[in-house]
C-alpha cells in the first residue's frame, strides 16, 4: 500500500465561485488506477467530488479527463504511473478540454462531442438490394474500418484538439473518425454524399490542421488524424470532389509542391493552391496575405530573393518516390491498428516449415 496525493479541479456551478483547486490523500496499491483514488477520496473525505465513471475498464469511455495535462482515461491509468509523470509528486487531474464543465471533473459531452457526432449521419445507409441474409464483406474491407471501430467515445481527442480550440465549429477528429467508420465500409450506400458533405463543410475534414495532437490523446490507438487524412484521400483521389473551401486544390498544390522543390516552398503554395499566381480566385488571396508578407520582410523571415527566386529543386531521390508511388495501380493504404502478416495465420507447422527453409 503507497500514499499518494491528488490535486483535484473543482468547480460548482451552483456555488457561483470560481474553479478551485483540492488536494486529498489516499491509500493505495500502486497498480490501482487514479479513478480508483477518487473514489476513494470521494467515499473518505468528500461525497461531492464530480466524476463520471460506469465500467472502470477502458470500455465505455465516461471517465475521460486530463492527468498532469494529459487527456486519458482515469481508470485506465495506474497511480504510479501518474506519478511519474506529475510535475512535483502530486497527481493532478482536471476535467477534458474544449467541452463546458458542468461539474468539477464532468464535462458536458452533449452539447459539443455527441452534437459533431450526430453531424456525420453516425449510422450505416444500407446498400440496396438488401440481402436477404448478412451482407458478405470482404475481410480487407473489415480490417480496414477496425481502427475507428476502436473508438469508445470518450472524448479525449476532442479534449485535445487544436483546431477545436480556435474554431469551435469544426467537426472534430472524435466525429470525423467516425464518418471514415462508414466512409470505409463497403455495405455504405452514401460515401459520396459524406463526403462531400465532410468537404463543403467549411469546418469540415479540410479543418484540421495535422497537430497530432489527437493521435497522441487517443486511449484505443485510434489516430483520428489518420482517419482525417484518409477522408481527404478518398474524397481528393476516388471520388475528385472539387469543394468550395479549396482543401482539393490545396493538397494538389502541396503535392507539385513539393514534387517539384523537394522541400515546401511556400511562396508558390497559396498562389498554387487557388489556381495560380494570375488565377482570378487567386488575386483576393494575395492582396490578402500582403499583410502577413510584409511583416516577415521587416522580421527578416523572408527575402524577396528567396520568396521569388527559390533555389532549391526536388533531387533525384524525391522524384524517385513520387514516381514509385504514383505508378502504383491501386493506392495502398496501411492500417497500422492491425500488426502481424499472415504469417499469423497459417496453422504453427506451416510456419514452422516455412522458417526451415
Ligand atoms: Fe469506463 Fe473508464 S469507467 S472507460
Amino acid at each position: 500500500m503507497a500514499t499518494f496525493t491528488l490535486r483535484l479541479r473543482r468547480y460548482d456551478p451552483e456555488s457561483g465561485g470560481p474553479p478551485y483547486w483540492d488536494e486529498h490523500t489516499v491509500e493505495l496499491d500502486s497498480h490501482r488506477s487514479v479513478l480508483e483514488g477518487i473514489l476513494q477520496a470521494k467515499g473518505r473525505f468528500d461525497g461531492s467530488i464530480g466524476i463520471r465513471c460506469s465500467c472502470r475498464a477502458a470500455i465505455c469511455g465516461s471517465c475521460g479527463v486530463r492527468i498532469n495535462g494529459q487527456p486519458g482515461l482515469a481508470c485506465h491509468t495506474h497511480l504510479d504511473d501518474a506519478l511519474a509523470s506529475a510535475a512535483d509528486g502530486v497527481i493532478e487531474v482536471e476535467p477534458m478540454g474544449n467541452m463546458p464543465v458542468i461539474k468539477d471533473l464532468i464535462v458536458d459531452m452533449d452539447a459539443v462531442h455527441w452534437k459533431k457526432i450526430q453531424e456525420i449521419t453516425p449510422w450505416l445507409i444500407n446498400r440496396e438490394p438488401i440481402p436477404e441474409r448478412e451482407y458478405l464483406v470482404p475481410r480487407d474491407a473489415m480490417v480496414d474500418v477496425t481502427q475507428s471501430m476502436a473508438c469508445i467515445q470518450c472524448g479525449a481527442c476532442v479534449s485535445d484538439c487544436l483546431a477545436m480550440e480556435v474554431d469551435s465549429q469544426f467537426v472534430g477528429p472524435a466525429a470525423l473518425a467516425k464518418a471514415y467508420r462508414f466512409v470505409g465500409d463497403p455495405r455504405d450506400a452514401e460515401p459520396f454524399e459524406r463526403l462531400r458533405h465532410l468537404a463543403e463543410n467549411p469546418d469540415g475534414m479540410y479543418s484540421c490542421t495535422h497537430c497530432f495532437k489527437c493521435v497522441d490523446a487517443c486511449p484505443k490507438g485510434v489516430n483520428p488524424m489518420g482517419q482525417i487524412m484518409r477522408l481527404r484521400r478518398i474524397a481528393n483521389d476516388d471520388y475528385d470532389i472539387e469543394d468550395r473551401n479549396n482543401g482539393y486544390r490545396h493538397e494538389h498544390a502541396f503535392v507539385k509542391n513539393i514534387r517539384r522543390n523537394g522541400l515546401l516552398h511556400e511562396a508558390d503554395l497559396l498562389p498554387d493552391s487557388y489556381g495560380g499566381k494570375f488565377h482570378p480566385r487567386a488575386v483576393p488571396e494575395l492582396l490578402s496575405s500582403l499583410p502577413v508578407v510584409i511583416r516577415g520582410l521587416l522580421r527578416r523571415k523572408i527575402t524577396p530573393a528567396k520568396a521569388l527566386l527559390h533555389p532549391h529543386k526536388a533531387s533525384k531521390e524525391v522524384r524517385a518516390i513520387f514516381d514509385h508511388v504514383e505508378s502504383e495501380p491501386k493506392r495502398y493504404e496501411l492500417n497500422l491498428y492491425v500488426s502481424g502478416d499472415d504469417k499469423d495465420n497459417e496453422p504453427a507447422g506451416a510456419v514452422a516449415e516455412g522458417a526451415k527453409q
